[in-house]
C-alpha cells in the first residue's frame, strides 16, 4: 500500500512539475541550453554541471544575464551589473521569502511563525552584534573546551578525528553558549537535537517543495520530524523561559541587573511587543540553530582542509596571532587585527565557498531589470556568484588560491572594513546582500577566526593518505559545493 502511494505521489509530483515548466512563462534573457522537453534535460544536467553551465553562459553571454530551467520555473542568472538590481531589490517585487518558502519550505517544517514574521532577524542584527564584543570571552573558553573534549589528545601523538562531526560539536557547543548559555549549550541531548534538526529540516523542505501548494501540509505532515525535535527541544527550554518570566515578575528592577545576557534573553525581552508563547521562542532559538549550524560548519570545514592541506601556512597564522594578541589581549579587538587569519578564511570562501550562486530572489510580479531584462512573475533572478569571484577582470589570478589576498591588499593601504570576512558585496558573496544579508555574519565570521585561532595556536593538523598540497575531492551537487564528509584530519598537541 505505502509503495502504491509513493509511486501515485511521485506521478504527480512529475506531472505538475511537467506542467509547472511548461507553463511558466520566460524571461528576455537568452536561454544558454536547448530547451527541448521543457528543458528538464538541462535540468538534470544541472545536478551535476550547475556550475559548469554557469561558467559557460557568463563567458558565452559576455559577463549578461541568461537563463536556465529550474524544477519550478525559469532561473535568470546575473553578472556584476545587475548585483545592485538585486541589492537594493524589496520583497513587493523580488522576493527572498518566497524563494526560501519554495526551496525549503519553512512555514512547514520551521513553523509559519518563524517562516512569516521575522522580529528574531532584528535582535540577532542589534543585540546579539553589539554582545560579541563582551561574549568573545566566553565563546573562546566554548570553542577551547569544545576542541579539547572532542580530540581528546595524549602528549605527543597524533589522532585522527572525524572532521565534520567534530566541527559540527565545536560550532554546536559555541553557539549554543552564546544562545542559551551555561549549562545547556553542553547539554548532549539538546545539542544532538540543535546538530541533527538542519539535516531534518533540508531534507524534508526539499521533499515538501517538490509538491503544489495544496499538497505541502498533508506531505509536511508525513515526511518531517522537525515538529518531533520542536517538540523535543521544548523540554529543554519552555522550562527555562517560564522560570526566567516568573523571575522577571517577581524581581522587578534586580532582574534587570542579574538577567542572564544571552541570545534566549535578549529574544525575551524583545518579544515584549509580539507577544509569543514559550512554544514561540523556542521555535526561533531552533530556527536560528538551523541557520547557523551546518552554514558555519560547512564552510569551516573547507577552511580546515586547506590547513590540514597545506601546513605551511599554519606558522604565518600563528605569527599573525601572536601579534595581534601581543598588542590587544584576548580580546574581540585582537581578532579583528588578525587579517591574515580572516584573509585565509575568506580566500577559501571565495575559492571553494558553499555554493555557486546566491541572493537567489523570486519575482512577485513582472520586473524589468536595470539593463531592460525582463523577468515575469514567477521566475527567479539570482546572482552568478561563483563566475564572478573567478572572474580575472574582478580578481588577480583568482584560480590561484592565494591565502593572504585580502590582507595583502590591508597591508597596501586598502579599507580594513571592505576587505574582511564579514564584508557583504559585489566581489563576495558569502552572506547573499542587500536586506536580507546574512544577520549572523559577524558572528559566524567570528566563530570561524576563533575556531581557527584555536587549531593553529594549541594544535598541529595534517591528512592522513592524502599526498602534500592534495585536499579530499569536493561534492557538487546542484548549486552547492561541499566539503568531502566523510574525511578524518590527524590532530597532534603542539609542544
Ligand atoms: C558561515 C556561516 C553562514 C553563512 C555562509 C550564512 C549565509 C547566509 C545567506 C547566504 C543568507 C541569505 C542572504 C541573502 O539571500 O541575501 C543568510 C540568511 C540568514 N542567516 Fe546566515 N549564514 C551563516 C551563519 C549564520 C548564523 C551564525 C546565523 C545566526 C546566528 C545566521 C542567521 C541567518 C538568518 C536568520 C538569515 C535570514 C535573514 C532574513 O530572513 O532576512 N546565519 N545566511
Amino acid at each position: 500500500m505505502a509503495i502504491q502511494w509513493s509511486i501515485i505521489l511521485s506521478a504527480i509530483v512529475v506531472l505538475f512539475l511537467i506542467a509547472l515548466l511548461s507553463r511558466s512563462r520566460r524571461s528576455s534573457a537568452p536561454v544558454l541550453t536547448s530547451d527541448w522537453f521543457f528543458g528538464y534535460l538541462t535540468l538534470f544536467r544541472m545536478l551535476t554541471q550547475y556550475n559548469d553551465l554557469l561558467v559557460e553562459g557568463y563567458a558565452k553571454f559576455n559577463k549578461h544575464a541568461f537563463q536556465l530551467p529550474g524544477i519550478r520555473g525559469w532561473i535568470v542568472f546575473v553578472g556584476r551589473e545587475l548585483y545592485d538590481d538585486l541589492r537594493k531589490a524589496k520583497d513587493d517585487t523580488l522576493s527572498f521569502s518566497e524563494e526560501i518558502t519554495d526551496t525549503i519550505s519553512m512555514e512547514y517544517t520551521i513553523g509559519r511563525a518563524y517562516a512569516t514574521d521575522l522580529w528574531h532577524n532584528a535582535v540577532i542584527r542589534k543585540q546579539m552584534t553589539q554582545a560579541l564584543g563582551p561574549k568573545f570571552p566566553e565563546v573562546y573558553d566554548e570553542t577551547v573546551c569544545a576542541f579539547e573534549d572532542e580530540l581528546r589528545l595524549s602528549r605527543t601523538e597524533w589522532n585522527s578525528v572525524h572532521a565534520h562531526g567534530l566541527i559540527l560539536s565545536v560550532i554546536c557547543r559555541a553557539s549554543n553558549r552564546l544562545f542559551v548559555g551555561l549549562p545547556l549549550c553542553r547539554d548532549p541531548v539538546y545539542t544532538q537535537i540543535s546538530r541533527d534538526f538542519s539535516g531534518t529540516v533540508i531534507a524534508a523542505g526539499v521533499t515538501i517543495s517538490l509538491f503544489p501548494k495544496l499538497l505541502k501540509p498533508l506531505v509536511g505532515r508525513w515526511v518531517t520530524a522537525a515538529p518531533r525535535a520542536r517538540r523535543r527541544f521544548e523540554k529543554f527550554l519552555v522550562p527555562m523561559i517560564e522560570e526566567r518570566r516568573r523571575k522577571e515578575q517577581e524581581m522587578g528592577e534586580l532582574w534587570e541587573k542579574e538577567k542572564p545576557s544571552d541570545l534566549l534573553q535578549w529574544l525575551l525581552d524583545a518579544s515584549k511587543e509580539h507577544n509569543p508563547t514559550a512554544e514561540d521562542i523556542t521555535t526561533r532559538i531552533l530556527g536560528i540553530n538551523f541557520g547557523a549550524m551546518h552554514t558555519t560548519a560547512l564552510g569551516f570545514l573547507h577552511v580546515l582542509y586547506w590547513l590540514a592541506a597545506h601546513p605551511e601556512y599554519a606558522p604565518v597564522l600563528r605569527e599573525d596571532v601572536d601579534h595581534a594578541l601581543a598588542n590587544y589581549g584576548w580580546t574581540k579587538e585582537a581578532l579583528g587585527k588578525m587579517h591574515k587569519l580572516d584573509s585565509f578564511i575568506k580566500e577559501c570562501m571565495r575559492f571553494t565557498g558553499l555554493t555557486v550562486t546566491a541572493m537567489g530572489r523570486k519575482a512577485v510580479k513582472d520586473v524589468i531589470l536595470s539593463d531592460g531584462t525582463f523577468v515575469p512573475k514567477g521566475a527567479k533572478v539570482v546572482m552568478n556568484a561563483w563566475s564572478i569571484q573567478h572572474d580575472p577582470a574582478v580578481f588577480y589570478k583568482p584560480l590561484e588560491f592565494d591565502p593572504w589576498r585580502y590582507s595583502s591588499r590591508i597591508a597596501r593601504g586598502e579599507s580594513e572594513a571592505l576587505n574582511s570576512l564579514a564584508t557583504a558585496s559585489g566581489e563576495f558573496f558569502l552572506w547573499g546582500g542587500g536586506a536580507h544579508v546574512c544577520p549572523g555574519r559577524y558572528f559566524a565570521s567570528q566563530e570561524m577566526k576563533t575556531m581557527l585561532l584555536v587549531i593553529v595556536s594549541r594544535y598541529d593538523v595534517k591528512f592522513e593518505g592524502l599526498p602534500k598540497r592534495v585536499r579530499p575531492k569536493d561534492t557538487w551537487t546542484s548549486f552547492s559545493c561541499l566539503p568531502d564528509l566523510k574525511q578524518r584530519v590527524m590532530f597532534k598537541r603542539r609542544e
